[in-house]
């Protein structure tokens, strides 16, 4: 029994992945009147009273660009314009590869998400494991060919639930001593980095265990054997062979094997509205921004290269053309329509249970859903802030309000409320 559409799903993606929305899913002009890029828009209005589309509020010469608050320096963030050379490249492989962040630096953060470990490999990013939205941003679009708000989008949704949006730094792995907790401590006294669990690492994912009964940090061997099994019965012919180019029927049998596997194996298994569609939008990326520019195909040794190496694959090309989130949009509508669960968790008897609607209007689709439910994520704290803070999370939250707006009905800012201490 399925409770949202594609069309619904294509939205949600359009949420978390925004520069979805440019293409098939939504009309040039949504219902909203908002255009398509406006993601790259330097700021944007979110006082949902002032106006049910965001727009850009342009800054001033004049506008300092720091400010000290607790003892730290805020700096303000800018989104990086569009790359402006888009075309095949050769991704260089043959450089000094740090193979793992652990040896890359004196200060130790685990890593956990194997894109942005390869970008710090390879030195797109920094190779001390911290990073920031405009390096996050540019290392996207420069080695994997992401349109500006695609990449835009996941960098903001990780800053806020993860990193500390008024110093503009965010650990790609564990707590990082480069990385102050938020100002005034309103998360905590250390900033945990994007490895922690239960706010965008979760559980089912690709090749991480779930944290409540393995280790959700390091590549697991046994559940990427897991995910190549499914290779096995539903890939495509290629260069190497037959069954070794994935596909959606590979990408739904994944999904469907690591829910079934968490659900019998993990007593406290969430898979929540927010945790569900990064989930799967996860299994979009490796048919969407893992295959080789040249012959669009993503091979069994160009998925293990990025997922077990952390390292981009030898002779590989990014994209012939910027990646939009539509792309992978499509893939997780195909997911959502195949796959028959609902977002929920095991509750006290270990049944697993859908989560209850929220509040209107963010019940009025899955895509304002999920928009509410990542909201509740990100520390309530950051609703309260003041200055170059508030700017930050301005821009970081308007990005994400922008791409949930246009989803038809969703016309609420949803700010920050995870409950201090959670
Ligand atoms: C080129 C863009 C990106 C690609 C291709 C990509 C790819 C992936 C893949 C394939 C996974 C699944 C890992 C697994 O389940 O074993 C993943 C997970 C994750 N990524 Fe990314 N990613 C991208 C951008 C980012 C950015 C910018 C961040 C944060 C700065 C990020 C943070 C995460 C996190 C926190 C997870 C863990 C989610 C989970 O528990 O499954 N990703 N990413």
């Amino acid at each position: 029994m399925r409770s949202f559409s594609s069309a619904q799903t294509l939205a949600l993606l359009c949420f978390l992945l925004p520069a979805a929305r440019s293409a098939a899913v939504f009309p040039a002009t949504s219902a909203f009147g908002a255009p398509p890029d406006c993601l790259s828009c330097r700021r944007q209005v979110t006082d949902p009273a002032s106006s049910a589309t965001p727009t850009p509020t342009p800054s001033t010469s004049a506008s300092p660009t720091t400010e000290v608050q607790d003892g730290q320096t805020g700096t303000l963030m800018v989104l990086p314009p569009q790359a402006t050379e888009t075309g095949l490249k050769q991704i260089p492989w043959q450089m000094p590869i740090i193979r793992s962040l652990r040896q890359a630096q004196e200060i130790n953060v685990d890593p956990v998400v194997p894109a942005m470990n390869t970008l710090a490999n390879h030195g797109y990013i920094s190779r001390n494991g911290v990073s920031t939205l405009e390096e996050l941003v540019n290392g996207m679009m420069e080695a994997f060919n992401l349109d500006v708000n695609f990449a835009g989008g996941l960098a903001a949704v990780n800053l806020l639930t993860r990193g500390n949006p008024f110093v503009n730094k965010v650990s790609i792995g564990g707590p990082s001593p480069l990385v102050p907790p938020l100002p005034g401590n309103i998360d905590g006294p250390v900033a945990l980095g994007i490895a922690a669990h239960g706010r965008l690492e979760g559980d089912v994912s690709l090749t991480r265990a779930d944290a409540a009964i393995g280790d959700s940090v390091d590549f697991q061997e046994l559940i990427f054997d897991g995910d190549l099994l499914q290779l096995g019965k539903f890939g495509d012919n290629g260069p190497d062979g037959n069954n070794t180019v994935f596909n959606v029927a590979t990408a739904i049998g994944i999904m469907n094997n690591n829910f079934a596997r968490s659900l019998a194996l993990n007593p406290q298994l969430t898979f929540n509205a927010a945790r569900m569609s990064v989930a799967y939008a996860t299994a979009g990326f490796w048919l969407t921004v893992f295959p080789n520019g040249t012959t669009n195909q993503s091979t069994l040794p160009i998925v293990g290269s990025f997922m077990r190496n952390q390292t981009f694959p030898p002779n590989w090309y990014r994209a012939a053309s910027p990646i939009l989130g539509s792309a992978n949009a499509k893939v997780v509508a195909e997911l959502q329509t195949a796959i028959p669960i609902l977002p929920g968790r095991k509750n006290a008897q270990g049944v697993y249970v859908a989560d209850p609607a929220p509040p209107f209007p963010f019940n009025t689709s899955f895509v304002c859903t999920a928009y509410y439910d990542q909201a509740a994520h990100m520390p309530v704290g950051l609703a309260n802030t003041t200055g170059i803070y508030k700017q930050n999370v301005d821009l970081l939250t308007g990005l994400l309000f922008a791409a949930a707006n246009r989803a038809p009905g969703c016309t609420q800012l949803a700010p920050p409320s995870l409950p201090s201490g959670a």
